[in-house]
């Protein structure tokens, strides 16, 4: 067999520019979780979301960033936090982290990602049935897609009840010209290996001022009070990014717009086979696409259904015998045993797309004979 096709892997640039910030970490002796690279990371992130208000503090990873957001708005044991249950799973662990419980909501047909409609329907439905209202709302830009943030920002100002944007996968994505990882009261990014761009493992919280972010700092770095000797007032954590992680990011903040255009290359590539009428003859098969103008993804991963008449599990399995990684759209979670005792407020539209969807490799080594390869391989499966 030839060459493995993956989802998304990691590629450095060809200016060598993240083994230069690393270097020089080295060369410096910063390589502890602070230092140049990390302040340097930071102002760059702030000003790509291009915002003079919002402040970035870099962190081990979008996990952990998402942790620390529902602490600083207060989630406490017991609490209810409102989640996609369309996501990864560390979109909604973080909520047993805090010993809070989360309650599931279901997805839009459009964005796939939280439904306003039944947002709302649960928020009220919470309050009847526990007196209290949901502390927190966790929705994702998934798969690069905007949620909808016209209605979803709404109704969290309406009911005063905090949005955190998991945008572990939208970085360069907008919705409305405003780049996501900038909308709710905090915001997460993931600079994992498979993300658009990567720090090796690493992530961030996005901020609305500075004394947030400090807070931030003050709880991802073991919460040490001002004193010479080490002084402890609440639980702190070990979350903060290192030094040479920093360096990484740095280098590859100067090829994220070559990365983001090529996303969105592979995308239009894929639509534009994937359309062809042998195929869509045969089955309805459906590459996401934005539901508005208002909409731009970064399409971090191209995503297709099927009709119902396709096997997409047999799918998966041939395509990856033909050496391409494809996986199932998310499971949601609140089909995940470890989840199974969850209120979940629900519309079919995640199960449907679990049991219809595939993730295509979208990744920046993915090449355009890559994709014509991966599209054929998906017709002689079908067809
Ligand atoms: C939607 C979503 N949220 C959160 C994460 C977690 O990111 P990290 O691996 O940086 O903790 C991921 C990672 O794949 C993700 O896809």
């Amino acid at each position: 067999m030839g060459k493995r096709i993956y989802l998304c892997l990691a590629k450095m640039s060809e200016s060598g520019a993240e083994q230069r910030f690393v270097q020089e970490a080295f060369d410096t002796n910063w390589v502890a979780p602070l230092g140049p690279n990390v302040n340097a990371f930071e102002e760059e992130l702030e000003n790509f979301l291009n915002s003079t208000l919002k402040k970035v503090a870099a962190l081990s990873s979008c996990t952990a960033a998402i942790h620390l957001a529902l602490l600083l708005v207060g989630v406490k044991p017991g609490d209810e936090v409102l989640c996609q249950t369309f996501s990864f799973c560390a979109s909604s662990n973080p909520v047993i982290y805090c010993g809070a419980k989360p309650v599931f909501v279901d997805s839009d047909a459009e964005t796939w990602n939280m439904s306003p409609e039944l947002l709302e329907e649960a928020i009220n439905d919470r309050i009847a049935i526990t007196g209290r209202k949901p502390k927190a709302i966790i929705v994702v830009d998934l798969y690069g897609m905007p949620a909808n943030w016209q209605a979803i920002e709404e109704i969290s100002h309406r009911y005063e009840i905090p949005v955190i944007e998991d945008a572990a996968n939208a970085m360069g994505s907008f919705y409305k010209g405003k780049p996501c990882g900038s909308f709710g009261a905090l915001a997460t990014f993931s600079f994992n290996g498979n993300k658009m761009i990567t720090t090796s493992g690493g992530g961030a919280i996005v901020c609305p001022d500075d004394a947030i972010k400090q807070r931030a700092i003050f709880l991802s770095t073991q919460a040490r009070e001002n004193a010479l000797h080490y002084q402890h007032e609440v639980i702190g954590y070990n979350y903060r990014m290192s030094n040479v992680c920093a360096g990484i990011g740095r280098g590859q903040m100067t090829v994220l717009q070559e990365h983001i255009d090529h996303h969105k290359h592979v995308h239009e590539l894929y639509t534009e086979l994937l359309s062809n009428t042998d195929l869509t003859d045969k089955t309805d098969v459906r590459v996401q696409a934005n539901p508005t103008e208002d909409y731009d993804s970064n399409f971090w991963l191209s995503t297709v259904t099927f009709g119902k008449d396709v096997d997409v599990t047999a799918l998966c399995k041939a395509l990856n015998a033909a050496g391409i990684e494809v996986r199932p759209l998310w499971k949601p979670m609140h089909l995940q045993p470890v989840y199974k005792d969850a209120p979940a407020y629900l519309n079919g539209v995640s199960e449907n797309l679990f049991n219809t969807g595939l993730c295509l490799p979208s990744g920046p080594w993915v090449t355009d004979d890559d994709v014509r390869y991966i599209v054929d391989c998906i017709k002689k499966a079908i067809v």
